[in-house]
């Protein structure tokens, strides 16, 4: 008899499992159109086949800096390399391997990125001398932004083959990818609007990915980079994006980033009461929530922090979700399970054109929704809406208090912190944790 695994991978919305064999898929099979189900794939972790929390612990404090090398064991790709016959040392050799070729073409590989607390900030949310407020910075991470995270955690699944890869995106994805998709040798097709930023096509053209310019066709809705994009993946590309609706395997790398918190809270025999997450499409804060939801579990952590998260006052599909799963009324664990089910009553395309300085969060659906809602209400966290105002102040702040030259994306969790404190729902004491994603690229 062979041993069950500790990781799974299933549909979170109608429940299909997948074998775990290469290469895993990256959407549900059961999806059809119209059946209103969020058919979005996801890892399922059994805590006690994951071996005793001493041995996970001393994982944690490994001081291995390259994070796919020190979290590997907890990695889906890792376990499904070793039941294909990969020893463990090969699995760490080969993304030691990847790394230095991704350092080759980023000029730097992945290292743990800095978590530290910072006075100046703790003082400006009003959190007394005991409270701290920790910065997680990742705008010196690979190609200055978190998003390398998600896909090199897909790269470690990518089948290998001339299949190009592909992603609709003008921005830190785009970059990302192209970056991971070089190192990994790959073709990658990038869909991009008439009027993306000149210097960032201008990087993606030297990094060699393909782009494909997609002006609006006659008599055409819905935004032209997706529909071409899709049009792709229809014809054989594989998804190398940063939305789990798109690949789900992109969630794993996302989770190294809350990973790496969870070793310096044990580093520093330090708590963590909150958490605060921009939220674009987001995978970043599925991810986090994730993370985080498995380290408590695992009992690396002795609570879970309250996971809140952070859009714009010009687009916040995700706060509006979160509302409709509160209103069903029902207990949490049935009000997901119904709006898994429901989608369409809960997730939506925003109806208006936003406009906002933090252009990275302004997605108008929420693809991750419903993992991130259960993560706010597992956790006791709040779905925040922030204005323009707090956007910008939230950036200088940052940028004074700690030298981070985020962009005002990246410091839209801070923009939250702010609006918490500023609603009396931080109290002295209490330790804060925000994520500064990506950097300024004027
Ligand atoms: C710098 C930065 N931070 C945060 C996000 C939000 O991540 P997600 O789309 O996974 O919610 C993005 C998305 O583009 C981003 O570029």
């Amino acid at each position: 008899m062979t041993a069950a695994p500790a990781l799974r991978w299933l549909c979170g919305g109608c429940g299909w499992e997948a074998v775990l064999a290469p290469p895993l898929p990256c959407r549900c099979p059961e999806a059809r159109p119209g059946d209103d189900v969020d058919h979005v794939l996801r890892r399922r972790l059994d805590p006690a086949l994951l071996g005793p929390v001493d041995e996970l612990r001393s994982q944690f404090l490994d001081p291995e800096p390259n994070p796919f090398v020190r979290y590997r064991r907890l990695l889906l790709s890792h376990q499904v390399a070793l039941a294909a016959g990969w020893s463990d040392p090969d699995f760490a050799a080969e993304v030691g391997r990847f790394d230095r070729a991704i350092a080759a073409v980023d000029g730097r590989g992945f290292r743990e990125t800095p978590f530290a607390p910072s006075r100046a900030l703790a003082d400006a949310l009003g959190l007394g001398p005991e409270g701290s407020l920790w910065v997680k910075d990742e705008t010196g991470n690979v190609s200055g932004s978190h998003k390398a995270r998600h896909l090199v955690g897909l790269a470690l699944h990518l089948p290998g083959g001339e299949v190009p890869l592909a992603v609709a995106s003008c921005g830190n994805a785009a970059l990302a990818a192209a970056v991971v998709a070089g190192a990994a040798g790959r073709r990658l097709q990038v869909f991009v609007p008439p009027d993306a930023e000149p210097p960032v096509m201008a990087r993606l053209a030297d990094l060699g990915a393909e782009l494909a310019v997609c002006p609006r066709r006659a008599g055409e809705s819905g935004d032209p980079c997706l529909l071409r994009y899709r049009e792709a993946i229809a014809a054989g590309a594989l998804p190398f994006t940063c939305q789990g609706s798109e690949n789900g395997l992109v969630l794993e790398g996302g989770m190294t980033l809350a990973w790496e918190i969870v070793s310096a809270l044990l580093r520093a025999g330090e708590r963590l009461d909150h958490l605060v997450v921009q939220v674009g499409g987001g995978a970043l804060a599925s991810a986090c929530a994730q993370a985080l939801g498995e380290a408590h579990a695992l009992g690396l952590l002795p609570r879970l922090p309250r996971i809140h998260t952070v859009q714009t006052a010009s687009a916040h599909p995700l706060a509006r979700a979160f509302e409709r799963v509160a209103a069903t009324g029902l207990p949490s664990e049935e009000a997901l399970r119904y709006a898994a089910t429901h989608r369409s009553g809960f997730m939506w395309p925003w109806e208006t054109a936003p406009a906002s300085v933090a252009r990275g969060i302004l997605d108008d659906e929420t693809y991750d929704w419903l993992a991130v809602v259960e993560g706010m209400l597992a956790s006791g966290g709040r779905a925040l809406v922030v204005d323009e105002a707090t956007l910008v102040e939230a950036n200088e702040l940052a940028l004074r208090a700690t030298g981070i030259a985020a962009d005002p994306t990246g410091t839209a969790g801070l923009a939250g912190a702010l609006a918490l404190a500023r609603a009396g729902a931080l109290a002295p004491g209490d330790r804060v944790a925000v994520l500064c994603t990506g950097r300024r690229r004027e």
